[in-house]
């Protein structure tokens, strides 16, 4: 079963995607993390992150592996290196366009076919695009103060002054949101949470109450179309 959460930055959403695939002993993937990889690439190749065709040629032939939340590009680990404030600026831009996209989006779902077919997927469009089927899509939010103040407490934005973590929150949104190609946005059938006022573990278990009932839905799914076959199977005479 796939688990989609999706969300904007700073609503906890890794950390919470982190402690459900813990808790359910399924795998984890960080969708950011892919299109971070990806950034880090065409800025060490020297292109124009918004030179879409430039962008696509310079990820051809990317070996990309990740695992246990450690990500290797090309065959050196570069965990901390996505994480660094030239690839947080780039990487909407990157992530904007349809081809890169379309390639990214192929590498998400055979990691998840590699690992099974069953996962935490977190990202913007896991439950809308990447995994439409998803059994359990949640969408995560915070108000934008709470958001900030979360940010500017993580490593990656350390030593920055809170307006300043704010003001790229935003525009990060903005850019995310705003694409042509699958906007961040959540599905029809996702059911939004608004983490502003919850602790981790609370969101958790809410998460973990709709993985149950999906897990329920499946099994009566499951039994219902064992009787179907049995019942419609051929007669004696
Ligand atoms: O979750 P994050 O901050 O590491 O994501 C980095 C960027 O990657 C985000 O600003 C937009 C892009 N992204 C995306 O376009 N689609 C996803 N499924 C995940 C991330």
């Amino acid at each position: 079963m796939v688990i989609a959460i999706d969300g904007p930055g700073g609503v906890g959403k890794s950390t919470v995607a982190r402690r459900l695939a813990d808790r359910l002993g399924l795998p984890h993937l960080d969708t950011g993390a892919t299109y971070r990889a990806a950034t880090l690439r065409v800025l060490r190749s020297g292109v124009d992150p918004s030179d879409g065709a430039a962008v696509v040629e310079a990820l051809e032939g990317m070996d990309l592996r990740i695992d246990d939340g450690t990500v290797v590009l090309d065959g050196e680990d570069v965990t901390d290196a996505i994480r660094a404030p030239e690839v947080t600026a780039a990487v909407s831009t990157v992530a904007a366009h349809p081809e890169v996209r379309s390639r990214i989006v192929a590498l998400q779902r055979r990691w998840v076919a590699d690992h099974g077919g069953a996962a935490v997927v977190e990202g913007r469009d896991i439950g809308t695009v990447v995994f439409p089927d998803a059994a359990v899509k949640v969408f995560l939010t915070a108000r934008p103060e709470v958001r900030a103040a979360r940010r500017a407490r993580d490593a990656e934005a350390a030593g920055k002054d809170p307006g300043e973590v704010a003001a790229e929150l935003a525009e990060r949104d903005r850019k995310d949101a705003g694409r042509r190609v699958s906007p961040m946005r959540p599905a029809p059938d996702a059911v939004v949470v608004d983490t502003s006022d919850l602790g981790i573990d609370e969101v958790v278990a809410q998460v973990l109450e709709l993985v149950e009932s999906a897990q329920a839905r499946s099994e009566r799914a499951e039994e219902a179309s064992q009787f179907r076959s049995s019942s419609t199977g051929p007669r004696r005479p």
